[in-house]
């Protein structure tokens, strides 16, 4: 393939924040995951030091919190000072010890040099709880919320400037869900309280790609919003845990972007595409393991619906397939860098993250490495470039419809602040290895090739046993008239720069 462009031509400048994760009260991503006071890897406040180190090593701009369902039946105020009380979690059925609140997490988000957050209650909770919070946060000391702070032990601000309001609340599964007309009136109540507490706040809420949820939302509240969220997760295995195998996965990278898509001709439509960005803030290849836990019915056993939970942390799951997948999805994300403006991949740790922590320490997972690439080894302008003989790969998707797809998925970037271009060139073919030239004016020099790829498409990183990593080749002077070798299933970034 022949990939064409000009180092002129720049689509724009993507925002850091694409590049975020999320962590939910769910199963072993908090407690026993980065938050583990009784651990030795822990740290005096009771997190673990070696997610934190991984986790700033790609660089995290930012971590949703604390969920997810979750959040729709959590009350904020149980969960700071030192009064605290367990409370059942009604979302996912078990006992919350209600010891990591939100001065831990601003704690954790400080020590990560990331950007908290926060997502708030609109099940159970009210608009005035909703703004209690950002009072508690964001103001200096007016208000006995905000004082409470201060007698806890924090006498500077929290200063949240992201929050979302709801999780999910269309869906049957979520606690408290509403309809779209309910929701449009109640984003709208809680975004003035919010705002009249804190008017530097960016807000968000919860929506999908459906038009009647989007256009009630956006016609009610709209003026009050500076984000709307969606969430993705392609292959739906919460209930039977059967993953897309690599060629399914692949399948589901067709139309990748299609929900940015819809979301962006909606805000076109409304005139607020220039005010209202996309936070993207789930996203994963692989939904979570939950069976049975979002029913009504009757006699379900723990061993049915919260034993089953220990399965998302089996590591020899989250292959190749998974990090090419992740991959494609980033690539779409910087393309649409105009409307995306955030991005939280689900979750950054356990479940289905991309780390995975056990008692001596933890396994970067494949999807690990991708965060690496693009954090550490891509630019920030995006460019528009075109591909010329783009080589085809025919995928069986997991409805068994064959699929015909472009086996490359690239994407060009410079640096806003040095010279030199950068490449993210996925190679999703399974068996052969794709011939890649650069034709693009205005770049020149050396090559580096920086990729993963594995020895097969089931490579996986597990305790022990480590098949996938970053390499590293010396590509010499580049030339259109040799061409980069793209290894077979694998994530690569080119960087040419005049040194
Ligand atoms: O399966 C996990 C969940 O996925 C999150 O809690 C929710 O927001 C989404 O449905």
């Amino acid at each position: 393939m022949i990939l064409h462009g000009d180092m002129k031509h720049e689509i724009g400048r993507r925002s850091p924040l694409i590049y975020g994760h999320f962590i939910e009260h769910f199963h072993r991503q908090i407690y026993g995951g980065i938050y583990d006071p009784g651990s030795p890897l822990s740290d005096e406040d009771g997190f673990r030091t070696d997610v934190m180190d991984a986790l700033k090593k790609i660089r995290i701009p930012i971590l949703r919190w604390p969920g997810g369902c979750f959040v729709s039946s959590y009350h904020w105020k149980d969960a700071v000072g030192s009064e605290r009380a367990p409370f059942f979690d009604k979302a996912w059925r078990v006992e919350d010890p209600n010891s990591f609140g939100t001065d831990e997490y601003i704690k954790l988000c400080r020590k990560l040099n990331c950007q908290p957050y926060i997502c708030t209650n609109a099940g159970t909770g009210t608009a005035e709880e909703m703004s209690d919070w950002v009072e508690y946060c964001n103001l200096e000391n007016e208000g006995k919320y905000a004082r409470w702070r201060i007698k806890n032990g924090f006498s500077s601000p929290h200063k949240v400037k992201y929050w979302s309001i709801g999780n999910e609340n269309y869906g049957f599964w979520e606690i408290g869900a509403k309809d779209s007309r309910e929701w449009g009136r109640l984003v709208k109540e809680s975004a003035k309280m919010i705002k009249h507490v804190d008017p530097t706040t960016e807000l968000s809420a919860a929506a999908l790609t459906d038009l009647d949820w989007n256009i009630r939302l956006l016609t009610e509240a709209g003026d009050f919003l500076d984000w709307i969220s969606i969430h993705q997760y392609w292959d739906p295995i919460n209930q039977t845990n059967d993953y897309a195998d690599y060629e399914q996965s692949m399948a589901y990278t067709y139309r990748i972007g299609h929900s940015i898509e819809k979301v962006r001709g909606l805000l076109t439509a409304m005139g607020l595409e220039k005010k209202i960005k996309i936070a993207f803030d789930e996203w994963n290849l692989r939904g979570w393991y939950h069976p049975n836990v979002h029913t009504i019915q009757q006699g379900i056993t723990k061993e049915e619906y919260l034993y089953p939970r220990d399965k998302n942390d089996d590591n020899t799951r989250y292959t190749m397939a998974d990090a090419v997948f992740t991959a494609c999805f980033l690539n779409e994300l910087n393309r649409n860098c105009d409307i995306v403006g955030m991005a939280n991949y689900a979750p950054a740790v356990n479940t289905r993250g991309c780390i995975f922590t056990h008692p001596q320490g933890i396994v970067l997972r494949t999807t690990y490495h991708v965060f690496d690439l693009y954090t550490n080894y891509m630019g920030d302008v995006i460019l528009n470039t075109w591909a010329e003989d783009m080589p085809a790969m025919e995928v069986e998707s997991k409805g068994h419809q064959k699929i015909s797809l472009p086996a490359l998925d690239i994407l060009a970037a410079k640096w806003s602040d040095r010279p030199g271009i950068s490449i993210a060139a996925v190679n999703k073919d399974p068996k052969n290895s794709q011939p890649l030239s650069l034709k693009i004016s205005g770049t020149g020099g050396r090559g580096k090739q920086f990729y993963i790829s594995g020895s097969s498409t089931e490579s996986y990183n597990d305790i022990h046993h480590e098949e996938v990593k970053i390499l590293e080749k010396d590509l010499g002077m580049i030339s259109d008239k040799i061409p980069i070798i793209l290894p077979p299933h694998s994530v690569n970034v080119i960087q040419i720069t005049n040194e």
